[in-house]
């Protein structure tokens, strides 16, 4: 079977990962890259690291509004797609590569997997709830991390082709740990005591373009007693510039900003964190699979597990209930083990087979 796997942003490189491992050991994988991310350490790093096959084309889209970021990929889509003719194209998750490639794909009558279905956060001003409604809705095969991501599908009548395969971002935690801790220096080169530091991610657009909820957020990081690691998204550094909040933050003595990091010392850095905060997808789930207590920066999440076994707590961007997280924030219950069994890439595989 030929496949035309899409990605374009950080955390498709990741889900990619095992994915395509999986994938090739029976099937012709091209990937396309859309270019939404481009920085080497947003996007070189993990093909390198993760031994991530390279991609076969890179539209080079780079950024730019939505509409035109969006419009730029499905251009490029389509021609490749209209080159290839895949049997089935395959996308990751929410972001407008991903809404791209599935509007791309469905005008053309190829089928559709979408590897992360039925996720919601009820939040229609997010773009990536968007990017998903749309995805779903036109997806032929529809990969749900958890059951609640497949009662999600079904409140809104979508009941065909839906496969509970569990996460494949389980997959990746559990195969780069090991290999984490073998090769990542991290925590020497930045001389870190396991469990004596704050891992902190910011880049949802609902904290860092609101000058209001990113100066919370800075106040009540720098207000902490424990030291602060921050790897920041660059469009956090472009906003908090602009919002003339950077030498605020990196002047507090708590605080180390930091470029972006490989996920290999990601894994790490979480790993060994006393508490992680973040607003990022990824990163709940992560603290969730290595048992380290997550502050989320949100008012909602799709993760809705990790909050209800009780390791995830969401503060938004308020900076007293941040603050009380921070210092008080301690769960310890079992956790219920809803996604997946760590082999969620193998059996997107034998469903494609059974399919085809
Ligand atoms: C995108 C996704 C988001 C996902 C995130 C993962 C959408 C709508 N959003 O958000 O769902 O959680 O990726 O990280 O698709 N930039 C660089 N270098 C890069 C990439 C981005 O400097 O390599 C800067 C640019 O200033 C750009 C900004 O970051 O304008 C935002 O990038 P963009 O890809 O539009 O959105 P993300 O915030 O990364
Ligand atoms: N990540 C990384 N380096 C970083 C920040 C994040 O490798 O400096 C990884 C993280 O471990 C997770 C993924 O990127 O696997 C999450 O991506 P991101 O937070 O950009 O997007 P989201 O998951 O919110 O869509």
């Amino acid at each position: 079977m030929k496949i035309v796997s899409i990605v374009g942003a950080r955390p498709q490189f990741i889900k990619a990962a095992p994915v395509s491992t999986a994938l090739r050991k029976q099937h012709h994988e091209l990937l396309l890259h859309t270019g939404q991310h481009y920085d080497d350490n947003m996007s070189k790093v993990f093909f390198e690291e993760l031994g991530i096959p390279r991609p076969d084309i890179n539209l080079e889209v780079g950024s730019d509004s939505h509409a035109r970021q969006t419009a730029a990929i499905m251009i490029g889509i389509e021609a490749f797609l209209e080159q290839e003719q895949p049997d089935v194209v395959l996308v990751y998750g929410d972001t407008n590569s991903t809404l791209a490639g599935a509007v791309a794909a469905a005008k053309l009558h190829i089928t559709i997997a979408h590897v992360e279905a039925g996720l919601r956060s009820f939040n229609r001003t997010m773009p990536e709830e968007i990017n998903r409604i749309v995805a779903d809705k036109v997806a032929d095969i529809l990969f749900c991390p958890t059951e609640t991501a497949v009662r999600n599908l079904a409140n809104e009548g979508i009941v065909n082709g839906i496969y509970n395969i569990g996460d494949v971002m389980f997959d990746a935690a559990l195969r780069f740990a090991p290999i984490a801790e073998q090769n990542s220096q991290i925590l020497k080169r930045l001389s870190l005591e396991p469990k004596s530091y704050l891992l902190l991610t910011l880049h949802r657009a609902e904290n860092t373009d609101s000058v209001q909820n990113l100066g919370s957020i800075v106040e009540a990081m720098v207000q902490s007693k424990y030291p602060i690691i921050f790897p920041a998204h660059p469009r956090t550094v472009k906003l908090l510039t602009q919002f003339q909040l950077y030498e605020k933050l990196i002047g507090a003595k708590n605080m180390t900003l930091i470029e972006p990091v490989s996920f290999l010392d990601m894994i790490m850095l979480e790993k060994n964190a006393q508490k992680i905060v973040t607003d990022s997808g990824g990163v709940q789930k992560e603290a969730y699979f290595y048992q380290v207590p997550c502050i989320t920066l949100r008012e909602e999440t799709e993760w809705v597990e990790t909050v209800s076994d009780g390791w995830n707590c969401l503060v938004g961007a308020n900076v007293e209930k941040i603050r009380s997280a921070i210092d008080n924030f301690l769960p310890s219950n079992p956790q219920q083990g809803h996604y997946g069994d760590g082999n969620a890439s193998e059996k997107l595989v034998d469903v494609l087979n059974d399919l085809f």
